[in-house]
């Protein structure tokens, strides 16, 4: 499809099902190695990151735990500014290394805020995987993104996993809000 219409809104195609691939091997192989002698605490950030999750760690190689946290900051197209953690970890966090999977950062508000409270419980490290960052967005220079599959511009987008209002998220590509809808 290269267009979708949601809510009365056209979102255009942004990224197909084969580049989601080709990033999702290239991001795996470069994990694979830096994690290859690691046993780390996979965690997942939902809603948004299950799907890529789910492909992502499918390629693994490194045997790990899995888990996911679930923290919200969008409220419709806007980010909040403020995390709210609606399921947090049920295990112990220290001394692991930890890998986060997030779908997309945006203002890097909410991943700032979730690594200030990860840092307390004393995690060997962290690093961050996100399938999507928007680099003109960025409020927090200083968040280290240590893999990241793709930059786009600062416009919102929906499909693979990524939802307004909850829909889209079934999507298997990426489609952009179209600017004049
Ligand atoms: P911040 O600004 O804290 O936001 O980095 C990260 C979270 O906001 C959501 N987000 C989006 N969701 N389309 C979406 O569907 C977007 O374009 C978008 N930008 C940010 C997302 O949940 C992410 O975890
Ligand atoms: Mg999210």
């Amino acid at each position: 499809m290269k267009s979708v219409k949601l809510n009365g809104k056209y979102f255009d195609l942004l990224i197909d099902e084969d580049e989601i691939k080709k990033i999702i091997r290239n991001l795996s192989k470069t994990i694979n190695e830096d994690y290859s002698d690691k046993n780390p605490i996979v965690i997942a950030i939902l809603d948004g990151a299950y799907v890529f999750a789910a492909d992502l760690v499918r390629k693994f190689d490194f045997a790990h735990q899995f888990k996911f946290v679930k923290i919200s900051s969008y409220k419709g197209m806007e980010s909040t500014g403020q995390i709210s953690l609606q399921l947090d970890l049920d295990i112990s966090v220290e001394g692991e290394d930890i890998l986060i999977i997030e779908d997309i950062v945006d203002t890097g508000v909410t991943l700032h805020q979730y690594l200030e409270l990860l840092k307390t419980q004393n995690p060997t490290s962290i690093r961050i995987c996100s399938f999507l960052m928007k680099p003109d967005a960025i409020q927090k220079p200083d968040l280290k993104i240590n893999y990241c599959g793709k930059s786009i511009a600062n416009e919102f987008v929906i499909g693979y996993g990524l939802d307004w209002d909850y829909r889209g998220r079934n999507y298997a590509s990426i489609y952009q809000l179209r600017k004049e809808s």
